[in-house]
């Protein structure tokens, strides 16, 4: 969840660290450090709050200094504060720390009753303490170092600097992600690759379990046990991502408004829409022993899981195979019955969230196939997956997520087409209606952001609620549930998103004028059943506002607010559409509230800690 960067070179590194922390902020914003190597010499500067609390600070570090780290804190032990951030110093050691040391509390009694006192309530203190313990004993970082690790449990991406060697900077990782960089003298670590691009596209990916030492001139990789290894390098063609909001007031809306490109794009790539066919190749499914697989889980987190939930009917109708679609944080503690038969897809924007590589972690070990849809290149879960197709949809910064989300629901659909050709169970009509309804989807989106004025109206008269409900069926019960999700991320109103034919289970109950429903109906599934709801709740005086068609004159009786979107002939691409005016309604409802829409309290976009 923290985002960790280090450089070692022959050029001044300070502007370097902090920008690079800049690109990592959307790990974690509660507070953030620098630590710098001159003249054998460590400063350390640490702020809370964001990353413009540091910046005055940045003054005070030697400016020559060419060695450095930089950390940016989602606290898991102890509060956001000046003491808690990284890095961590003492005696000429400074360390910082992603993840999570389950063992520290035991280290901690250990050390305090040993004489040692601490600055922090981190868990991750308790490795400056223990290394210099060490290097009292053994007078080498690398040795001590181990020394260390073998005392610690948990997930652990560390950066370690000490007076004994200027210039060194090693790093460890342990189920937590990084990265290194090859550079022309000065080499580099951080927590992703896009935190690096301004200065290499040369990467070292270490696995679990492995330390590196970087100096200007090299990088040096062993594992634990200290043998060391030959490490591939690996030269990405990223370009490098636009780290501004493009002339947008955030990032969110930026990638809001980037939905009509990245779907066009997915598209193109992977349909050949004169010739009517999914390029499968691209999708790498036929990498897969589809033969064996009778059953397939979608694993994920967050707004990943609702695009499962939506992936899932999708594959279920298309290709015919049973489909289950689990949160990552239950599957993986549920001793699910697995084997070869299962596929197993996880679902990750960033590619690093904790649950989500477990499961694939575990599945593997169970003997199933594994595939990943991802939009991050060479992160953790495609690392670990037989297979996996990358999104492409650029980077996404706004912790809430828009463009990343549209993009699984629109590679899934894509994925159920050429699953249900691999299958032998295609339809003619169901391929030509999809193909229709992909040709024309690009520019419905486009034409989905000219609500925006309307949405930001409505928004306007119901920013004071305090809570919202959010009602679909079939298609559209995964995309209450994703507007209801965006809402409470970043307005930090209370919504849930309900399964419309559960309303007299429960919701109705909450109905009175104060309630604001959305509901997302649309003629193309159940609309009677929904519309049935609706009348429920009309009588009940909730207020109405509905996303989905405006065709039909009875809705407009219902509702008092009517969000009209285009009609698509397929239901799947259809819930694809209803969510966008969403995402609109969570962005401008956040506007209102004032509250910080790109960096929601408490948040953070990569969440790789359990
Ligand atoms: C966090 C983010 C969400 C995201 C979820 C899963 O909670 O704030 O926006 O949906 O993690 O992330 P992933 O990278 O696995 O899609």
């Amino acid at each position: 969840m923290c985002g960790v960067i280090g450089f070692s070179g022959v050029t001044p590194c300070v502007t370097s660290i902090f920008n690079g922390l800049k690109r990592l902020e959307y790990r974690g914003y509660d507070s953030s450090g620098i630590a710098v190597m001159a003249d054998q010499r460590i400063s350390v500067v640490k702020s809370k709050g964001k990353l413009n609390q540091l910046e005055p600070l940045l003054a005070s570090l030697p400016a020559d200094a060419c060695v450095g780290m930089g950390h940016t804190r989602w606290a898991t032990h102890g509060a956001p504060s000046t003491e808690n951030a990284h890095p961590h110093s003492d005696e000429g050691i400074s360390i910082i720390h992603n993840g999570i040391l389950e063992n520290y509390k035991e280290l901690k009694i250990k050390l305090l009753e040993e004489g040692v006192s601490f600055l922090s309530e981190t868990d991750s203190e308790v490795v400056v303490h223990l290394l210099r313990a060490e290097l009292r004993l053994v007078h080498d970082v690398r040795k001590a170092l181990l020394n260390v690790i073998g005392k610690l449990e948990g997930a652990y991406a560390l950066g370690v600097m000490t007076q004994h060697e200027p210039g060194v900077i090693y790093v460890v990782k342990n189920a937590s992600p990084i990265v290194l960089g090859i550079g022309h003298n000065e080499n580099f670590f951080a927590s992703d690759v896009l935190a690096l691009l301004p200065h290499t596209n040369r990467f070292i990916f270490p696995e679990d379990g492995e330390l590196a030492r970087i100096v200007p001139d090299g990088v040096e990789v062993w594992d634990f046990f200290g043998k060391k290894l030959d490490k591939e390098i690996v030269s990405l063609n990223q370009e490098e991502a636009r780290a501004d909001k493009g002339g947008y007031r955030h990032y969110m809306l930026k990638e809001i408004h980037e939905q009509p490109a990245v779907l066009a794009n997915t598209i193109e790539r992977l349909v050949d829409l004169e010739a009517g066919e999914v390029r499968g190749e691209l999708t790498g499914l036929c990498k897969l022993d589809l033969a064996a697989v009778r059953k397939i889980h979608i694993v994920a987190c967050g707004t990943a899981f609702y695009a499962g939930l939506m992936g899932r009917y999708q594959i279920e109708s298309f290709a015919r195979l049973p489909v289950d679609c689990e949160l990552a944080s239950e599957f993986r503690y549920r001793n699910p019955c697995l084997d070869r038969s299962t596929l197993v897809i996880a679902v990750t924007q960033s590619g690093e969230t904790a649950d989500t590589l477990a499961c694939i972690k575990h599945a593997k070990k169970a003997g199933c196939q594994t595939f990943a849809l991802c939009n991050v290149l060479y992160s953790s879960v495609p690392r670990e997956s037989d297979v996996t197709l990358y999104m492409e949809a650029g980077p996404e910064i706004g912790v809430a997520s828009t463009k990343a989300f549209t993009s699984m629901v629109l590679n899934f659909f894509l994925m159920s087409l050429e699953l249900a050709r691999l299958r032998g169970v295609r339809s003619p009509e169901g391929m030509e209606r999809a193909l229709e309804a992909l040709r024309i989807l690009p520019n419905q989106v486009s034409s989905l952001m000219s609500l925006e004025a309307r949405i930001s109206e409505l928004a306007g008269e119901l920013f004071e609620s305090g809570h919202c409900l959010f009602l679909g069926r079939g298609h559209f019960y995964p995309v209450a549930l994703e507007g209801a999700l965006k809402l409470k991320e970043i307005s930090y109103i209370h919504a849930e998103g309900y399964a419309a034919g559960e309303l007299k289970h429960g919701p109705i109950a909450l109905i009175d004028k104060n309630m604001p429903v959305i509901a997302i109906i649309n003629t193309c599934q159940d609309f009677e059943k929904t519309l049935s709801n609706l009348e429920e709740i009309h009588a009940r005086e909730g207020q109405l506002i509905v996303v989905g068609q405006d065709k039909d004159r009875r809705l407009e009786d219902l509702c008092r607010y009517m969000i009209p979107c285009p009609v698509s002939p397929e239901p799947a691409l259809q819930a694809l559409l209803n969510v966008i005016p969403l995402q609109m309604f969570a962005y401008f409802m956040a506007l209102h509230r004032g509250t910080d829409v790109d960096q929601p309290r408490n948040l953070a976009k990569s969440v790789t800690v359990e």
